[in-house]
């Protein structure tokens, strides 16, 4: 059985912290959300969805970078045994590439997901199960801040962050620097950590991956509004929000927001309160920073880490970048 659910068992009802950050993201002038609520069970499969179309780039990405790069990979990791912990592991679809390549080569490790979507830890434990049986999986639900905050995560001995997928490009620069800073503190003298970049690039090809016109993207940000209906008793009408995507070459920062479509109140049980919304007023709810390699290596300064290695893909569009606490 996953321990995911005793990891889970101090923290406060995830609605309660739920209902917390949607107020405080809702009474501020510019409307905000948190993007880590699009991950209830529906907005996990419509991300599987967006990882698999052509114009999201970012997968096959990194794939092809854990398919042609595993070997270097494992020898730049330099350790014969260590705890892998990955943070926001979702449904764990390229990180299986190289978790069977780790085992083939015969690395001693353990693996440990941590994501707070307990949906799609359930999924991923039972394919790496039938797909990987000689590997020791041990699952963690929450929020990863939290996580490390309280030091919940089990491994012994070194470990191996695994930060992928541009997880980090969700938060603005100084929130990004504070949390590898937190995470930096929390790791020993010698432990690595594996980060994803989406790489600055044509504006076009960026916007094309959170614009398609299949209205997958749309559907999994509106998702985050049924959610609120759904977890917080209230009554967004879906219609009325429409999904729009800018991209700002200068500080790489895409930005996906729910713009309301008329003047309206929408009322939030949980909250015993309502909300007004201007016509075409805005809720921004990702933000998906892209990086230059220069900044990538800024930031591992920044935040006391050394750059040990880049693995970028063939056409330099994202890159997976080894950095060492030495
Ligand atoms: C964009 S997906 C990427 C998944 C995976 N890393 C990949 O590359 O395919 C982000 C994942 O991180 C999880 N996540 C987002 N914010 C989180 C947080 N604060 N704590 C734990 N998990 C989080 C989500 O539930 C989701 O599964």
């Amino acid at each position: 059985m996953p321990t995911h659910s005793s990891a889970a068992a101090n923290a406060p009802a995830v609605s309660t912290i739920f209902a917390q950050d949607v107020l405080s993201g809702l009474k501020q002038t510019a409307k905000t959300l948190p993007a880590k609520y699009f991950y209830d069970e529906h907005g996990d499969r419509l991300f599987q969805d967006i990882m698999h179309m052509p114009a999201y780039y970012l997968t096959g990405c990194e794939l092809e970078i854990f398919q042609q790069q595993q070997a270097a990979i494992l020898k730049a990791i330099g350790s014969p045994s260590f705890h892998l912990l990955e943070l926001g592991a979702g449904d764990g679809y390229k990180t299986q590439v190289l978790l069977r390549h780790f085992l083939e080569a015969g690395a001693a490790f353990d693996y440990q997901p941590v994501d707070i979507s307990e949906n799609v830890l359930i999924e991923l434990e039972q394919r790496l199960r039938e797909e990987l049986p000689g590997l020791k999986v041990n699952p963690l639900a929450g929020d990863y801040f939290k996580v490390l905050h309280e030091g919940r995560q089990s491994g012994q001995g070194s470990k191996v962050v695994l930060f992928l997928g541009a997880n980090i490009g969700n938060y603005p620069p100084t929130e990004a620097g504070r949390f590898l800073r937190q995470l930096y503190h929390e790791l020993n003298t010698g432990d690595k950590l594996l980060i994803g970049f989406d790489l600055k690039k044509d504006p076009a090809t960026i916007l094309k991956a959170y614009n398609d016109p299949e209205g997958i993207t749309a559907a999994f940000n509106l998702n985050l509004l049924k959610r609120i209906n759904r977890e917080l008793h209230a009554n967004f009408n879906l219609q009325e929000f429409r999904h729009w995507e800018t991209y700002d070459p200068q500080s790489g920062e895409a930005r996906s927001y729910l713009v309301s479509q008329k003047p309206q109140h929408v009322f939030i049980r949980s909250l015993n309160r309502s909300f007004f919304f201007d016509a075409w007023e805005a809720i921004q709810v990702e933000l998906s920073k892209k990086y230059s390699l220069h900044e990538v290596e800024a930031l591992a300064a920044a935040t006391g880490f050394q750059v040990q290695e880049h693995f970028t893909d063939s056409r330099d569009f994202f890159v997976d970048s080894l950095w060492v606490k030495a």
